[in-house]
């Protein structure tokens, strides 16, 4: 049976990606704030050291998966965002990288967003201290922005997220275990009504209509996720999966 290790098991995606990895066969290992195999934060290097440590240990250095669930939105305070979506997701990656690689057909999905692709790489003002590993710096650049602060620090650290997995693929291809991310539109979480309930962005969200004119439930990203996650998958790799009712091909059709 595959242990897979799950952040953000508690709710949303990360709790039906779990729900749907067990129904394929996966023994899950779940990390989140509470209600969770290991309660930790993720929003500090010492969390986020503790975490790692617990899980090593629970797995005993091996594990064949990974799904990167935990994340903020916009109305969270920036600094924090930029901790948990970004630092939260890719300290996780490459310190986990060497169990994976003990594991059987081992492979990780990482839940990105299609705001990603909204604020691109050459127009981050975060990205290269993201990538650069500088937390700190990227705190004061995300709560120097004032107002601007939650969706800068959360599609800032999304882009700069899909960029680490796709800098990621060829050495995780040598080490054998496959990198994928999922990139969900509007979708109905805990996650999302916070950011709907925010008078900054409660009426963008809502103003953005999928072209299949609903938003998504939890359960419909799942599926997306436990594919990558089978060895259905297995020639699929360092790819962005969009899982949006259509929103990014209709914002941005001539860029794919
Ligand atoms: N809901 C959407 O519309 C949407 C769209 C695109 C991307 N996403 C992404 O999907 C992922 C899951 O979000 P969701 O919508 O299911 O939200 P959610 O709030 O339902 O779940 C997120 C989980 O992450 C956990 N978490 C937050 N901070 C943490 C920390 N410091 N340490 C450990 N765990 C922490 C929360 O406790 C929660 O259980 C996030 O990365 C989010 O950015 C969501």
């Amino acid at each position: 049976m595959p242990t897979t290790l799950v952040t953000g098991s508690a709710s949303g995606i990360g709790a039906a990606s779990a729900q749907a990895l067990k129904a394929a066969g996966h023994q899950i290992i779940g990390v989140d704030l509470h209600n969770a195999d290991i309660v930790g934060d993720l929003s500090t290097a010492e969390g986020r050291a503790q975490i790692i440590d617990r899980v090593l240990t629970r797995c005993d250095g091996k594990l064949d998966g990974l799904v990167l669930c935990a994340g903020l939105g916009p109305q969270a305070p920036a600094s924090r965002i930029v901790s948990v979506n970004y630092f939260g997701a890719v300290e996780l990656l490459d310190k986990l990288l060497p169990s994976l690689r003990h594991g059987e057909q081992s492979a990780a999905v990482v839940i990105s967003s299609i705001e990603s692709a909204m604020l691109p790489w050459d127009q981050n003002p975060i990205g290269a201290t993201l990538e650069s590993g500088d937390e700190a710096k990227a705190h004061e650049i995300v709560m120097g922005a004032a107002a601007e602060g939650g969706y800068l620090a959360y599609a800032g650290s999304k882009n700069a997220l899909t960029v680490a997995v796709r800098k990621r693929v060829a050495a995780w291809g040598q080490a054998g275990v496959r990198l994928n991310t999922v990139a969900p539109g509007v979708t109905d979480t805990p996650l999302l009504q916070q950011a709907l309930d925010d008078p900054r962005y409660g009426d963008g969200i809502r103003n953005l209509t999928a072209p299949l004119g609903r938003r998504a439930v939890p359960d419909e990203i799942a599926p997306v996720v436990a594919f990558l996650m089978s060895t259905a998958a297995r020639y699929v790799h360092g790819a962005q999966f969009v899982v949006d009712g259509g929103i990014d091909a209709a914002f941005r059709p001539t860029q794919f």
